[in-house]
């Protein structure tokens, strides 16, 4: 079983990417894969609502890794985003990266595992985790939690290693994570079948 997570920094070896590093370190101590796929910080398109994607995967996809994550999430079994804070917000990469990957993608995340991570100097972390959160609940997914919302601090790189509470949490999710993992996957064994859940009925205040 494989989790592939998001580095939401365009810096590769930041705040982000170490509190990610924790969960990784410590998911493979309980038989986990796992692989931190890095945003960067190249040029990121928007999402311009085209509508393209439905048919042909997101037309700008092949410029910034969009479907190049899409690929690998279809064989993955698990997701954490993390993100540095941003005016209180996730970075705008990680919400323009993740725009594109389930306005195009989203069943390639449905009935799986997902996370959320926020690292902030200070404030900030609770209101991006709530948004980055929100991906995981449209998708049919379920949602792994900690023994604190998944936060951890730290300004300058380097500096989360000395956030003691926050490192755990990130241990404590990956723990969370690996069981809800073996409890899927011990279900699928005995046959227990994916939701037949229903679509169709798309209305508005309007309609
Ligand atoms: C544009 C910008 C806005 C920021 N806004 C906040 C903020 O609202 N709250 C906060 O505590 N830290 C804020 N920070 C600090 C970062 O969240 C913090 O340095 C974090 O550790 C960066 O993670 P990274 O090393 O993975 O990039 C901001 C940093 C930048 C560059």
């Amino acid at each position: 079983m494989k989790v592939l997570m998001l580095n939401g920094s365009s810096k590769k070896d930041g705040n982000t990417y170490l509190s990610l590093l924790e969960i990784g370190k410590q998911l493979e101590k309980e038989g986990i894969e796992y692989e931190i796929f890095q945003i960067g910080g190249a040029p990121l398109r928007d999402c311009i609502g085209c509508g393209q994607c439905s048919e042909k995967g997101c037309i700008f996809g092949d410029d910034d890794g969009v479907n190049e994550f899409i690929e690998k999430a279809k064989e993955a079994d698990g997701f954490v985003f993390g993100t540095p804070v941003y005016y209180a917000h996730p970075s705008g990469r990680i919400q323009s990266f993740l725009d594109r990957v389930f306005y195009s993608s989203s069943a390639a995340f449905r009935f799986k595992v997902g996370a959320s991570v926020a690292v902030a100097r200070r404030g900030g972390t609770t209101a991006s985790f709530d948004v980055l959160n929100k991906y995981f609940g449209i998708s049919q997914m379920s949602v792994a939690g900690s023994t604190y919302w998944n936060i951890a601090h730290g300004a300058g790189p380097g500096e989360v290693d000395g956030d003691k509470e926050g490192l755990q949490t990130m241990r404590n999710l990956a723990r969370n994570m690996a069981w809800m993992l073996k409890c899927f996957e011990a279900g699928k064994k005995a046959g227990i079948e994916l939701p037949k859940t229903e679509t169709g009925n798309r209305t508005n205040f309007i309609r």
